[in-house]
């Protein structure tokens, strides 16, 4: 079975589990804009951070696709994994992105990033500003998880990537092939 792992990443963590992952694998890990003939394997994993609820890159990548190949993604994300509820409709979104044969919720994972608020740009860094003073004046009972691992890492550098997450990726990965 031809596979490829196939990331978008801003700042690096998501990078960092893709070259993981292909380490683990020994299948190749490609940036999303620079990967080629995305439509030439049997199976895409897709791994993609999380960017105000949407994952990089994986739009693009899904036109490139055809319906009869697999795909396995991964969200990478500052919200702790656990949060049912929010992963709940991160995964609606994904869905209603891509064709639904290509959709398959065995096939959907979440791992945790990191953020470095001294790294971001100009950009991000205003629209965290903006959203984390709007945040600041909601109940606490009205956050959702997002927004309370936004509260929590504001204007930190923290690390949550943990490899042992990529064992189900893995274990899909290496078994067909
Ligand atoms: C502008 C901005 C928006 C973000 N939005 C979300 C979000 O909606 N949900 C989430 O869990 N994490 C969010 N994050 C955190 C990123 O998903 C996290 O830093 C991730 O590890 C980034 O992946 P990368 O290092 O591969 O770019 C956001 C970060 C920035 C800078």
């Amino acid at each position: 079975m031809k596979q490829i792992i196939v990331y978008g990443s801003q700042y690096g963590s998501t990078k960092r589990y893709a070259e993981r992952l292909a380490e683990m694998t020994g299948i190749e890990a490609v940036e999303y804009t620079k990967a080629k003939n995305i439509g030439a394997y049997d199976r895409v994993v897709y791994l993609g951070g999380i960017f105000a609820g949407g994952v990089m890159g994986l739009k693009k990548t899904v036109a490139r696709m055809t319906p009869q190949q697999e795909l396995v993604i991964a969200t990478v994300g500052v919200t702790d994994p656990q949060e049912s509820a929010y992963f709940e409709n991160i995964r609606k979104a994904v869905k209603a992105l891509l064709p639904t044969q290509l959709y398959d919720e065995k096939n959907v994972f979440h791992l945790r990033g990191a953020i470095d608020y001294s790294n971001l740009t100009w950009g991000h860094g205003l629209m965290m500003k903006m959203f984390h003073s709007m945040m600041l004046k909601k109940p606490e009972a009205e956050l959702t998880a997002d927004a309370r691992a936004m509260l929590e890492t504001y204007g930190k550098k923290v690390d949550f990537v943990d490899f042992d997450a990529l064992r189900p990726i893995v274990e899909i990965m290496t078994k067909e092939s």
